[in-house]
């Protein structure tokens, strides 16, 4: 059974007002709040365990690195991976990707090689791969889609050639919510011989992801999005791709045996894992991990897509109000009239309701739609169809002062 009234009630942060309106926080594509029990976590860590981990023969130290190895499998059976060595812990979706590009790029990416992006990506799915093509002299080539934000499968077919070395895809849309066809992406770029990266940032907090039956190559998360704390991710990387894969970055941890003359590097996962782990993170992400396990995914996702319907159904009643894309998945990005989506966002904050406004890290995602920037409602596991109306409410007061 979902009971909302209990979820809410592990989020302290719901209970606060905010220039006197009971907080309503819509910007969950942006981060989400945590439960209590992933706070406690973390401080229970450091008041109880705390010490490094892999480096101790001490007591502590041991069972931080258990809680942190734990992690890794709990990581491991939430995206349903085959071995935790696919599992390297980064510090967000960014880095994940940042990894790959460096570490994918130096083993795989030569000159005229050919890497493939989707309109639909952020910032981060786009801008590490620029950064490779100009060092190595390789191509980005860009998926079209359709004016409602669905993927040109028949343009992206056309793109793959003996040429493309990697395609690198969004699993959800952090701007339209757009559910993109992964699967058929994925299946098509191994007819190729391609590898596939999916940025997951804003599918797994929001409905089950099994990586193995989707056969993706490589597939990234960011922790603070899927109510875990800030600072901690995760690369997941078929095995067979991440052995052949040099380090991202050298220290402690990521070696085997090291002399002046030469390095030898540590097994997977901890050839890229340089340096002291955030392994309080990580054991709080297991914690979120777990939270979410227990409500079970496929409840949440249901919670959500009723919640994101309900919006659709209500919003799209505002006259003026142009929604962009039109899929359900927890995220809605729209303008109302003439208004500037910053007066909006600025106007709603001051009834209490938190939304994000601009371009969402996805300027040419907004090119593409020939707009500078959008009001986006999105949506967790906590949020009521009572904040959808006080939304709706705030939305039709502002249009309302802007006549
Ligand atoms: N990627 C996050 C967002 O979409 C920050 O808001």
């Amino acid at each position: 059974m979902y009971d909302i009234n209990q979820v809410r009630a592990d989020f302290p942060i719901l209970a606060r007002q905010i220039y006197g309106h009971p907080l309503i926080y819509l910007d969950n594509a942006a981060t989400t709040q945590k439960p209590r029990q992933v706070v406690e976590a973390m401080v229970d860590e450091y008041y109880n365990v705390n010490a490094n981990v892999h480096r101790g023969v001490h007591y502590l130290s041991q069972q931080a690195t258990d809680l942190h190895e734990a992690s890794r499998e709990t990581v491991r059976q939430f995206i349903h991976a085959k071995s935790t060595n696919e599992i390297l812990f980064t510090r967000g979706t960014t880095e994940s990707i940042n990894l790959l590009a460096f570490s994918f790029g130096e083993a795989f990416i030569h000159a005229g090689d050919e890497i493939i992006v989707s309109t639909l990506e952020h910032h981060s799915n786009i801008v590490p791969w620029q950064m490779l093509c100009q060092r190595k002299g390789s191509v980005l080539k860009v998926i079209p889609m359709s004016d409602d934000g669905h993927l040109d499968l028949e343009a992206y077919e056309q793109l793959l050639s003996e040429k493309t070395r990697l395609v690198c895809c969004t699993h959800v849309s952090n701007v339209l919510g757009t559910l993109n066809p992964v699967q058929d992406i994925i299946r098509i770029a191994h007819e190729h011989d391609v590898p596939v990266l999916i940025d997951g940032a804003q599918s797994v907090p929001h409905m089950p992801v099994d990586v193995t039956a989707l056969d993706c190559d490589f597939f990234a998360f960011s922790g603070h999005k899927v109510y875990g704390p800030t600072g901690v991710g995760v690369l997941y990387g078929k095995e067979n791709w991440l052995d052949r894969m040099p380090p991202y970055q050298g220290g402690g941890e990521m070696i085997k045996n090291v002399t002046f003359e030469h390095t030898t590097y540590n097994t997977l996962p901890y050839k890229f894992e340089a340096g002291t782990p955030d392994y309080v993170a990580t054991h709080a992400l297991a914690t979120a991990l777990d939270y979410l396990s227990a409500l079970g995914m496929e409840n949440v996702h249901t919670h959500e897509q009723e919640l994101t319907r309900y919006a659709l159904q209500r919003l799209s009643k505002i006259e003026g109000l142009h929604i962009y894309g039109h899929s359900p998945n927890s995220v809605i990005s729209f303008q109302v009239g003439n208004i500037h989506h910053l007066d909006l966002g600025t106007l709603l904050d001051r009834l209490g309701i938190a939304v994000r406004t601009g371009h969402h890290c996805a300027e040419p995602l907004m090119r593409r739609l020939g707009i500078e920037g959008t009001v986006r409602a999105s949506f967790a596991l906590y949020n009521t169809q009572k904040e959808v109306d006080a939304l709706v409410e705030g939305i039709q007061r502002v249009a309302k002062m802007f006549g």
